[in-house]
């Protein structure tokens, strides 16, 4: 269950990463977040925003952004950098945020993701996640459908 990605330093995002985080934030989406979101997200206190580093030159790999509601952890944005895709990132962004997030109140994780987007499903479902729900014409740029994913919560650590 603890498959790591190999050699690769995790830490908060901080202000100094916004310009690496939009570089991959329009690598990987055809509608990206603007960098004032991230920015908003970067400054809530009840999101958790991670980035994936290679430890000599500091590059940044890939970044997780969750946040807290009520009920549940949502996953609001997931990338890698494309050079730097397969090779475990983002699963190992997803565990070190559950590790983070373990205990806390018992919320479990939620996300939307395009119907369309194999890759992305198959990656949640490799980290628990299962699907439980259709949000038809959720993504108002083509009116695609969003398959909505949910994972348990992690169990308490003493
Ligand atoms: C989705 C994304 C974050 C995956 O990042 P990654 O670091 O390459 O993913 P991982 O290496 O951790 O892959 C984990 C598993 O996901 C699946 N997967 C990932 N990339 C895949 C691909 N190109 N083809 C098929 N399966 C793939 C595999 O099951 C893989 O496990 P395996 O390598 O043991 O077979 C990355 O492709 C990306 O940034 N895509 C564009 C943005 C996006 O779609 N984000 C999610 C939106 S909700």
């Amino acid at each position: 269950m603890s498959a790591t990605a190999n050699k690769v330093d995790f830490r908060r995002l901080e202000l100094r990463d916004l310009t690496a985080i939009e570089t991959i934030e329009r690598a990987s989406y055809s509608t990206p977040w603007s960098r004032s979101m991230f920015a908003g997200e970067l400054a809530k206190p009840s999101s958790i925003s991670l980035g994936a580093f290679e430890p000599d030159s500091r590059e940044l790999l890939g970044f997780l952004i969750i946040s807290r509601y009520v009920d549940a952890w949502h996953v609001m944005n997931l990338a890698v950098a494309p050079e730097h895709r397969r090779k475990r990132i983002a699963t190992s962004l997803l565990e070190r945020l559950f590790e983070l997030t373990a205990g806390e109140g018992r919320r479990g994780y939620t996300l939307e993701v395009r119907i369309s987007n194999d890759v992305a499903i198959r990656l949640y479902e490799q980290a628990g996640f299962k699907a439980r729900g259709i949000r038809r014409g959720y993504y108002t740029d083509n009116r695609e459908d969003a398959l909505i994913m949910w994972r348990d919560p992690e169990p308490h650590r003493a």
